[in-house]
């Protein structure tokens, strides 16, 4: 296994992980990803950045063992699928300290129980020189965690960004403009790991940029070698402003509630209002999340089921919630075989939300004409609000 050189002075000593399908317990990853750490050598000294997970430990030390020396261990975040192999790195290499921001550092201590000794603080600003080449850190909190940090090579305008601009992406190339689904992969990655931040993410989107970097190096998935696109897609997903479709996400046990369902995609089709609709017991949720970018309002559509939702929609609705989407509106329809009124508790669901509530529609078993008219009343309301926000 050669090293992958991206520079005459920068390596890429990562990994790509083709086989993994979870991550963080939760997130589906159907197209594997990449945990991607870079070597960066002047001609004194010499910087690893980030290691990878602790799974692809055997080839991460491969590629290291190429390299003589590592003077710095520059950990932009101390999550441990890039923080992970930084206590066999510092056995490999003992002389080497370890440099992270000042959250970063407490985090290390209590994920890693690495020593306070190994390690040093660095701030935004200050810069490291390896020898006729320099680093220069660059703050970014909360992008996704308190501690995050990015890296900039002067003299080769290389942003190193860590979960900034990353996509869960395995590719056997490592760039993005080699593979058009980097833009997809990168949309559910913003959706699922960085959308309840967006507006601090905002402001630190145009930190960066300013910088006006040739090539932005993620720690998960290619590298952006048209940075650009990249930074102008994240301008557009972390803009305020909401989006235009409505989500339908659902649950039926036994064909009700999915009735109720039917007649509401139907009637907005027929008012050319754009949704997509989700089944919540087979629905990936990466996709629920990446659709909940471009929507204003959701409709959440349940059962009754011990005095409550369905345990799947209020899961769903747990994670919505979490997320901190830029939605308007909501509404919960569903069917009911004794009692409805739970369902008034629906803003209780999803707490964190300002959302303009419409009133429940719920139905009796299977639904009946006058239902269907309500259904159709729902339908109405949506598109004119849709239709009065596009016009
Ligand atoms: C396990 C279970 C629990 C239920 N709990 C309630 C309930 O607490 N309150 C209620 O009004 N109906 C309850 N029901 C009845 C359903 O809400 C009713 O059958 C409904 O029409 C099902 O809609 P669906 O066809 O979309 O699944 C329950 C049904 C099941 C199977
Ligand atoms: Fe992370
Ligand atoms: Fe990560």
């Amino acid at each position: 296994m050669k090293l992958r050189k991206i520079s005459e002075t920068v390596s890429f000593v990562g990994a790509v992980d083709w086989d993994r399908r979870l991550f963080d317990a939760l997130v589906p990853l159907p197209h594997g990803t990449s945990y991607n750490a870079y070597y960066v050598e002047g001609s004194e000294k010499a910087a690893l950045l980030d290691t990878v997970d602790p799974s692809m430990a055997d080839t991460f030390f491969a590629y290291l063992a190429q390299r003589p020396r590592v003077d710095y261990i520059i950990s932009h975040h101390a999550e441990q699928d890039h923080s992970g192999l930084i206590p066999e790195t510092l056995r490999r290499f003992p002389n080497a300290r370890v440099l992270t921001s000042a959250p970063g550092k407490n985090l290390l201590e209590a994920m890693l129980h690495l020593s306070p000794d190994s390690i040093q603080i660095v701030k935004d600003g200050d810069s490291l020189s390896l020898g006729g080449r320099t680093l220069r850190f660059v703050q970014t909190p909360w992008v996704h965690w308190p501690e995050t940090f990015c890296t900039w090579y002067e003299e080769e305008k290389i942003l190193f960004s860590c979960d900034f601009f990353a996509s869960h992406l395995a590719t056997s190339g490592l760039y993005a403009s080699d593979d058009n689904r980097v833009l997809d992969a990168a949309k559910r990655y913003y959706a699922e790991i960085m959308m309840p931040y967006a507006s601090i993410i905002r402001k630190n989107v145009e930190k960066v940029a300013a910088l006006q970097p040739k090539l932005i190096a993620p720690s998960h998935g290619p590298l952006h070698d048209h940075p650009d696109e990249i930074v102008e897609t994240w301008r557009r997903w972390t803009d305020p402003a909401p989006g235009r479709e409505v989500i339908i996400a659902y649950v039926s046990m036994h064909g009700s509630t999915r009735s109720m369902v039917d007649r509401l995609c139907n009637g907005l089709s027929d008012r050319g209002v754009t949704f997509q609709r989700f089944d919540l017991t087979t629905a990936d949720i990466g996709q629920l999340a990446m659709s909940l970018l471009d929507a204003s309002t959701l409709v959440l559509a349940t059962p009754l089921v011990l005095n409550s939702a369905h345990p799947v929609v209020l899961h769903a609705a747990a994670l919505i919630n979490a997320l901190k989407p830029k939605l308007q509106r909501a509404v919960v329809i569903g069917s009911f075989g004794w009692n409805a009124k739970p369902l008034e508790q629906a803003p209780t669901w999803m707490p964190d939300l300002k959302l303009d509530w419409l009133p429940p529609l719920s139905c009796r078993g299977l639904p009946r004409a006058a239902d269907n008219e309500a259904i159709d009343r729902l339908v109405g309301d949506i598109a004119s609000k849709h239709t009065a926000a596009t016009a």
